[in-house]
C-alpha cells in the first residue's frame, strides 16, 4: 500500500483520457489533504486495471463536465460539524439545486473520510452518495465510510470498487475533459504508517511563566530527507502517551506491562504507550462503561443518544477518570484486555506549520498550545502537545509527516494584499506567510490581526513580529488583548474598527485568512466579515454572502481552524 502512495505528479495540465480507453472521473473534497492522497493512489490503481484515470479537485469540476461524467469515483472528507470541505462547497451547490441534471449516464461510488469522535461522522460523502442516487445515478459498490485510520478501509473500497466500476459506461465513457491544474510538488513518501523522523532540535516556552498558558515554539530538522513544504501546509506528529497515564492505568487494572496481551506485537506497556487511544474515550468504551455502571443516568444519555448530555457529562474526563469513577462496579467486570480491545489506534496530530523553508533550510517549526488541565482531581495532558512540551527533548528523533494543504496558501501573485486573522497559536500558518513574503520578496500589503488574553504574557513572537514591522514587511499589525481590560476586545471587533480599510483591501483582491478556534472566534470573525462588506459595500445581507461565497470560489477566504 504504501509503496503505492509515491505518485508523482509532475504535469501542469491533466487532460482527459483519450476517448479508446476507459475514463475514470476521480473527484476528491478536501480538507488537509488526505482526500486528495486516496485519491491519487485510486488512479494508480485504476490505471494498473487498464482505466485512464483523471483526478481533480472538486472545485475545479463545473457541473457541465460533472454531468458528461460515466465513470466516478468520489473521494471526501467531511469538514467541522458536518459541513462540506471548503474545494467542495460550489460543485455542492450547484448538485443540490432543484435544476440539477440528472445523472442516468453515471456510475458512481463514494469513499468518505471522517472522524467518529464527531456526531456528523462522514456526512459530507453520505450526501454526496444519496444526491447521485437521487439524480438517478447509478451506485456501484457501497459507500465506505472511514474513521481517522482510513489507508486500510480506503484500500478494500478501491479493491472492491474500481474493477466494478471498470465493467460500467462505453469505451469512450465521458470524463471531465480538460482542465489546469497547478502544478504539484512530488508527493511525499512519508505517511502515517512510514514516518519521517525528524530531529527535535529546538523547544521554548513563548509565553510569560506568569500567562494563564503555556504556548511552545518547537523546531524540527528534515535532515537529508530531502522532504520540503509550503507555507500553510500541516506537519502531522505521531505522539507517544504518557508514561505517567499509562503507568496510572496499568496500576487501575493491576495489569503488568511487560505481558504481550495476545494479538500484541510487543509488551503490553509499549503497546499502551505507542498504539492506543488512551486518553479519550472511544464511544464503545463509554457505551460498555455505561452498560456496567447501573448509573441510569448516565445509561439514559447512551440509550436516547442525547449527544449534548454526553458530551457535558464527559467534559474534561478522561478515560481513567471514567474508569475511576465506576471501579466498584468495572471491578472484575472491566478486564486490561477489553480495555485495550475498546480504544482506538492512536493517531498523529496536524498541526499548522509556523515556519518557511525558504527562510529556515531544512528546518520545520510548530506553534503549539500546552494542553494541561486539572479535573476530577487529576492532572489532565494533552497527548501531542505535552508530548513534546514535556517528553520529547533535543536532539530526539519525532515520526511525523507532511499534509499539504494547497488552498490555504499565499496568493502566487505576490502584489496582492493579504489579511490574517489569527489568534492565540492561529498566528502559526501566519508566521510562514510573513517569512513566505519576506524571502520571495513580495511587495503586497501584509496585515495581521492577532489576540491573546495579556499583552503582557501572551504577546506570541512579539519580537519577531515588531523587527517585521519596523523592516516594512509587515505593514499593519492589529492587537486584540481580551483580558487586558474590563471589556473583553477580540480580533473581530478590530475588523469591524477597520472596516473601511478592511473592505478597500478585499476589492483590490486581497486575501482573508482565517486561523484557530473553529468553535466560536472562525464563526465570530466569519459575522464580522460579513458585516463589514455589508457596511463597507453598501449591500444587502444576502449580497454580502454573494460577495462571501464569490472570495470562497477563488480561494480568496480560507480557513485552517480547528
Ligand atoms: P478570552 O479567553 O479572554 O475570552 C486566544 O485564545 C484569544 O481568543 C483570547 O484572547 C480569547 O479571549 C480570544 N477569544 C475567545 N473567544 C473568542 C471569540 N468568540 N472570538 C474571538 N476571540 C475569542
Amino acid at each position: 500500500l504504501h509503496s503505492k502512495l509515491m505518485v508523482v505528479e509532475g504535469s501542469t495540465t491533466q487532460t482527459a483520457a483519450p476517448t479508446s480507453t476507459r475514463p475514470i472521473t476521480i473527484i476528491y473534497g478536501t480538507q488537509t489533504g488526505n482526500a486528495e492522497g486516496v485519491a491519487e493512489l485510486a488512479a494508480e490503481q485504476a490505471k494498473a486495471l487498464g482505466l485512464s484515470p483523471v483526478v481533480l479537485d472538486m472545485d475545479d469540476v463545473s457541473i457541465d463536465q460533472f454531468s458528461q461524467i460515466e465513470r466516478l469515483l468520489i473521494v471526501t472528507s467531511t469538514y467541522g460539524e458536518g459541513e462540506m470541505p471548503d474545494n467542495a462547497q460550489a460543485l455542492w451547490d450547484a448538485i443540490s439545486e432543484d435544476s440539477a441534471p440528472q445523472l442516468a449516464q453515471l456510475n458512481y461510488s463514494v469513499l468518505a473520510l471522517g472522524d467518529t469522535s464527531y456526531d456528523e461522522f462522514c456526512l459530507a460523502g453520505k450526501l454526496w452518495d444519496e444526491r447521485l442516487a437521487e439524480l438517478g445515478a447509478n451506485r456501484v459498490g457501497a459507500r465506505v465510510d472511514c474513521d481517522v485510520a482510513f489507508e486500510e478501509p480506503a484500500q478494500s473500497w478501491m479493491d472492491a470498487v474500481i474493477p466494478a466500476i471498470a465493467e460500467k459506461g462505453s469505451d469512450s465513457a465521458g470524463a471531465a475533459s480538460t482542465v489546469s491544474t497547478t502544478p504539484k510538488a512530488a508527493k511525499s513518501k512519508f505517511n502515517r504508517t512510514n514516518p519521517l523522523m525528524a530531529t527535535l532540535t529546538t523547544k521554548k516556552v513563548l509565553t510569560h511563566p506568569e500567562s494563564s498558558k503555556e504556548v511552545m515554539h518547537f523546531e524540527f530538522s528534515l535532515g537529508d530527507s530531502g522532504e520540503t513544504y509550503q507555507a500553510g501546509d500541516a506537519l502531522n506528529i505521531i505522539p507517544l502517551n504518557r508514561v505517567d497515564l499509562v503507568e496510572e492505568l496499568l496500576g487501575y487494572f493491576d495489569a503488568d506491562g511487560s505481558v504481550t496481551l495476545a494479538g500484541a506485537d510487543k509488551a503490553l506497556k509499549q503497546q499502551l504507550i505507542e498504539e492506543l487511544e488512551i486518553r479519550t474515550p472511544s464511544k464503545e468504551l463509554v457505551s460498555h462503561i455505561a452498560s456496567l455502571s447501573d448509573d441510569t443516568a448516565f445509561k439514559a444519555l447512551i440509550d436516547n443518544d442525547d449527544k449534548a448530555g454526553l458530551s457535558d457529562f464527559l467534559w474534561a474526563k478522561d478515560s481513567l477518570d471514567l474508569l475511576i469513577q465506576y471501579q466498584d462496579k468495572l471491578a472484575g467486570k472491566l478486564s486490561i484486555e477489553e480495555f485495550v480491545g475498546l480504544c482506538k489506534p492512536l493517531a498523529p496530530r496536524a498541526y499548522s506549520i509556523s515556519s518557511s523553508i525558504k527562510k529556515h533550510d531544512g528546518e520545520v517549526h510548530l506553534t503549539i498550545g500546552s494542553v494541561r488541565y486539572n479535573a476530577q482531581d487529576r492532572d489532565h495532558n494533552g497527548v501531542c502537545s505535552t508530548f513534546l512540551a514535556d517528553e520529547a527533548n533535543e536532539g530526539d528523533s519525532i515520526a511525523c509527516y507532511f499534509s499539504p494543504n494547497k488552498n490555504f496558501a499565499i496568493p502566487e501573485d505576490g502584489s496582492l494584499p493579504i489579511i490574517m486573522v489569527g489568534p492565540g497559536t492561529g498566528i502559526a500558518p501566519f508566521r510562514s506567510f510573513l517569512e513566505e513574503r519576506e524571502m520571495t520578496g513580495a511587495s503586497g500589503k501584509n496585515w495581521l490581526f492577532f489576540g491573546d488574553r495579556n499583552s503582557k504574557t501572551d504577546f506570541l513572537y512579539r519580537d519577531e513580529l515588531e523587527a517585521m514591522q519596523e523592516k516594512g514587511l509587515l505593514n499593519q499589525l492589529d492587537l486584540a488583548f481580551s483580558r487586558d481590560q474590563s471589556e473583553k476586545v477580540y480580533v473581530q471587533d478590530k475588523m469591524r474598527e477597520q472596516g473601511a480599510q478592511l473592505f478597500a483591501d478585499l476589492e483590490s483582491g486581497g486575501y482573508f485568512y482565517i486561523c484557530g478556534d473553529a468553535l466560536r472566534m472562525a464563526k465570530d470573525v466569519d459575522q464580522a466579515l460579513h458585516d463589514v462588506i455589508e457596511k463597507e459595500g453598501n449591500m444587502s445581507a444576502e449580497q454580502a454572502a454573494d460577495y462571501v461565497n464569490a472570495l470562497k470560489k477563488n480561494k480568496r477566504y480560507v480557513r485552517d481552524v480547528y
